[in-house]
């Protein structure tokens, strides 16, 4: 979602004719889109922010801008902390961007030597579409609909009008976004009818979502993955917990009986796909007992990838009013289940070896399959790309390391969402 919207605010930057750039030091401006979901990410983007007073004060006329969830949620603190920020854009004022933006803009006739830049974005081949924003639902722990507000769904027409613009720039693969993605609506129209309408865009090969919820799996959405071949076999799916205590506690809004049941008509209606998903431990009042029914869970599943957060309490939000359990035993617990589910993801990446998938190049050397495993092309299949041009090839999986030297070994690691667990063996 913050990708998307980084594009998005690049693309009304650029629209304003302003240049992209990799160097911070050639840029004028710099914008710095937030993540507020756990604190992790907030002490980043601080950090990230604090560093930039001595970037602004190098050159007259630079311009800081903060953008995103933590700027919706800490708008006062950032700019009593930062005196030096110029313009900060709550998430939830993402779509008046081009017109808050066109303020600070227009400033420009007294800033002479302004040459604006923003960071480059790169979303040629695969290419994000906002469908909705927001959300609509309570999960205890989440800060996401106090940040983003309620959900607000764009129109049937305006996502293919967006679509068909991505796919005009050299997208083959469009990923749909939204908080809960599949809970669309809008007038008559549901979930399955836009799928289905972005798979009669000319140029369109590829079609994802995320984040789909578990109660909006309808049979009419499963069954559109299963008969529209644009829709690739890939499903990320989070579940949070495998314990019904916690995701009562949660309000998450499905018990794991119902979530195994809809993962198994999934996968019979859709035999190749890819199931991954997102696991919070360490949520107020786990006991061992209900740790252990996630890690069952996750055994019993087989998920093919998957991210393990550790819970992090979210000012506001209702969880937070809860006694956390010791940071000690949620590292733990952390450690415990990304061991599991990375040991499962190792062996299902293995079962790749030998096989042939279709891989769409989206940059030299690499492209991802339509399970969604990003791939690493060996040397001598790199001429099968076409100069400029993306394509998809076929492409034979090799082992890196021999399988039986290929077990985890480490036992202690990074973050699963920084370790890319979705890359495939094959180089
Ligand atoms: N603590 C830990 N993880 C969280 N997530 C959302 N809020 C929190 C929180 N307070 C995780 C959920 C969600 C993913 C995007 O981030 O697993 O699916
Ligand atoms: Fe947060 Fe729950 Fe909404 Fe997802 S569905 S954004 S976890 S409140």
């Amino acid at each position: 979602m913050n990708v998307a919207d980084s594009n998005e605010i690049g693309r009304h930057l650029k629209a304003k004719g302003l240049v992209e750039t990799q160097d911070p030091q050639d840029a004028s401006i710099y914008l710095v889109n937030t993540c507020t979901v756990r604190q992790h990410a907030e002490d980043r983007a601080f950090s990230e922010i604090g560093r930039l007073g001595r970037w602004k004060a190098k050159r007259p006329g630079r311009k800081v801008v903060v953008s995103g969830c933590a700027a919706e949620r800490t708008k006062e603190y950032l700019e009593d902390r930062f005196p030096f920020i110029d313009l900060v854009v709550g998430a939830k004022s993402i779509e008046n961007f081009n017109e808050i933006a066109g303020r600070l803009l227009d400033r420009r006739a007294t800033d002479e030597d302004l040459d604006y830049a923003v960071p480059a974005v790169n979303e040629k081949v695969a290419a994000f579409v906002t469908s909705m924003r927001g959300c609509n639902y309570s999960c205890t722990y989440c800060i996401v609909p106090y940040v983003r507000g309620r959900e607000i769904y764009h129109s049937i027409d305006q996502i293919l009008a967006e679509v068909r613009d991505r796919v005009s720039e050299g997208a083959r693969e469009i990923t749909l976004l939204g908080q809960t993605v599949n809970s669309y609506r809008h007038g008559q129209h549901r979930f399955a009818d836009l799928l289905r309408a972005v798979a009669g865009i000319d140029g369109v090969e590829r079609i994802r979502f995320i984040s789909p919820h578990p109660y909006y799996m309808t049979d009419r959405v499963i069954e559109t993955m299963a008969t529209v071949p644009q829709v690739c076999e890939s499903l990320h799916l989070p579940v949070q917990s495998g314990s019904n205590t916690m995701l009562k506690s949660m309000m998450r809004n499905y018990t794991r009986e119902h979530y195994i049941a809809l993962a198994g008509k999934m996968r019979q209606a859709v035999p190749d796909m890819t199931l991954s998903t997102d696991i919070i431990v360490g949520f107020p009042g786990e006991t061992e007992e209900d740790f252990r029914q996630t890690l069952s869970l996750v055994e019993e599943l087989q998920f093919d990838w998957g991210f393990v957060f550790k819970y992090s309490a979210r000012e506001g939000t209702p969880a937070a009013e809860l006694e956390c359990l010791p940071q000690q035993l949620i590292e733990e617990r952390h450690q415990r289940c990304l061991e599991l589910v990375d040991r499962i993801a190792l062996k299902k990446r293995l079962d790749l070896v030998g096989t042939i998938q279709d891989v769409l190049i989206e940059e030299l050397g690499v492209g991802r399959t339509r399970t969604n495993y990003k791939v690493h092309v060996r040397r001598e299949s790199r001429n099968l790309e076409s100069a400029g041009r993306a394509q998809t090839i076929k492409y034979m999986f090799g082992a890196k390391r021999k399988p039986d030297r290929a077990q985890p070994q480490q036992t202690k690691r990074k973050p699963a969402r920084s370790a890319s667990p979705r890359e495939a063996q094959a180089r």
